[in-house]
């Protein structure tokens, strides 16, 4: 692993040339996701300011332009027509203001049909590195180009930690007001949402309180990239806590969670209606975020970055990692959030292919079993040893995943194998694979998995066993690597 000075890491890019050759280098690995949204140079992270707008979907991610390393972070723009072909847009929001100046960390889009405005937190630190988190806000000009506003909405709170960042807008109709969630730790460094509220999108904010979410007063020790949509008649909340170990999720201190209940905006309560659900249950999921604009009132969409913090992935050798998952469309079904991949995704798939064993690079594969132990090994050797090993127990109603049997292991300290505790038997897994990725939908989208893998060239092959259907398709390719900064 490289070792990165403070002063490689917040290098500020001046100039596109800066890092053409590392585009290049990045762009030639053989983990290039072929339908992910993934990084033009160095490391994404969290998604940010995704939505819809003017008949086009807007998305951001957390970019750190110079290897596979958080430091410096800018918004870096794409852009789709269907949530599935992806165009490099260049640069969206830089730090290059006093309220910025280590970082234009991660936040959230707003339209008001006209106009597209991002909210994100402005990440200033002063010379002895001491930290201030500003809430700002920028708007889209006729070009796209983010038109910072000259001063940030607001300043942190004396009475929480440094740590108070993320801002989501929402406006509520009935109140007439927006308002805007912040990731947040108090004093005690328990995990919190602050509440801000104005009548004026741009101007008048002050802060309405903390959000209070019954029974999870000590839930984690930072509440990053809170997320509220309204859906089927009721709220979802999600965030990502952290600096926390929860139930069946190995030593991994970062999660993504969510809440379905109601959000009452008079006493700053969210209720929730049961207990926080995961929101993947994988190795690699993390600060997703819903998409803003979505118009219809039953069906969200969702975000995630597949990566966590504090880890560390192979191709970092290449100085580069990070991907976005796909882009999920979800539905509020019995009680959870049930996810699927966005309708036209169906776009990507090619010819059914014959399931001999061999697995392409990039490739939809369909199980479906009656019931019993099953058994799926992915990228296997020829000879069907190693892999990704995902296993049923029928009797405990637990699907494992295992990724020990894999030659490019990983983040071995914070866990290698992970359970999916299911409450009905499982029926079916759709699994989406791309070069660096794996996604599964279980059950029709009750319970998903994302994995970071990084198959060698001897590692695409798989073998079953205990199922009843097994289908596969290719996939086609739906971004580019353009260089466009
Ligand atoms: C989550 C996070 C956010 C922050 C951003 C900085 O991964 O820590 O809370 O805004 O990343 O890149």
């Amino acid at each position: 692993m490289r070792e990165w000075t403070r002063e490689e890491r917040y290098r500020v890019l001046k100039s596109a040339d800066e890092i053409k050759e590392l585009h290049e280098r990045n762009a030639r690995s053989i983990y290039r996701q072929r339908f992910h949204v993934q990084p033009v140079t160095g490391l994404s992270s969290d998604p940010n300011g995704f939505i819809y707008h003017k008949g086009l979907w807007h998305l951001y991610y957390q970019w750190c332009p110079w290897g596979a390393v958080h430091g410096l972070k800018y918004w870096y723009h794409v852009t789709s027509p269907d949530l599935v072909r992806w165009t490099n847009a260049g640069i969206g929001l830089k730090p290059d203001t006093i309220y910025d100046n280590k970082g234009t960390h991660s936040g959230s889009g707003y339209s008001d049909g006209q106009d597209m405005y991002l909210f994100y937190t402005g990440n200033h630190r002063d010379e002895n590195w001491v930290r201030t988190p500003y809430t700002c806000v920028a708007r889209l000009d006729s070009n796209d180009n983010a038109v910072k506003m000259p001063e940030p909405l607001f300043g942190p709170r004396e009475d929480y930690s440094e740590h108070q960042r993320d801002p989501k807008i929402v406006y509520v109709p009935e109140k007439k007001k927006f308002y805007i969630f912040i990731g947040a730790q108090n004093l005690s460094l328990k995990g919190r949402v602050l509440i801000y509220e104005s009548e004026e999108l741009l101007s008048g904010w002050r802060f309405a309180g903390e959000l209070k979410v019954p029974g999870y007063e000590d839930f984690g020790g930072m509440w990053e990239c809170p997320c509220i949509v309204h859906i089927s008649g009721k709220d979802v909340l999600i965030f990502s806590p952290q600096y926390t170990k929860l139930p069946g999720r190995g030593e991994s201190t970062n999660h993504n969670v969510y809440f379905i209940g109601k959000m009452d905006y008079d006493s700053l309560t969210f209720t929730p209606e049961g207990d926080y659900q995961y929101l993947d249950f994988g190795f690699d999921f993390y600060a997703a975020q819903f998409a803003a604009n979505v118009s219809d009132p039953d069906k969200a969409i969702l975000i995630g970055w597949i990566g966590l913090p504090d880890n560390h992935y192979p191709t970092e050798e290449e100085d580069w990692e990070g991907s976005m998952s796909l882009p999920r469309e979800l539905r509020l079904i019995g009680g959870k959030l049930i996810q699927s991949p966005v309708a036209d995704f169906d776009q990507l798939k090619g010819e059914e292919i014959l399931a001999d064993g061999s697995l392409p690079e990039t490739c939809e594969m369909r199980v479906e079993t009656p019931a019993g132990n099953v058994r799926l090994n992915l990228f296997t050797r020829k000879d069907g040893s190693g892999g990704l090993t995902i296993c049923y127990d029928s009797e405990k109603r637990v699907l494992r995943v295992d990724k020990t049997g894999l030659a490019k292991r990983f983040n071995q300290n914070v866990g290698e194998v992970l359970d999916i505790p299911m409450e009905d038997s499982l029926t079916d897994i759709r699994l989406i694979i791309d070069r660096c990725s794996v996604e599964m939908f279980i059950n029709g989208g009750k319970y998903t998995f994302t994995a970071h893998v990084y198959p060698t060239p001897e590692e695409h092959h798989y073998t079953v066993s205990g199922w009843d259907q097994v289908r596969l398709w290719q996939l086609g390719t739906s971004v580019k690597d353009d260089f466009v900064v």
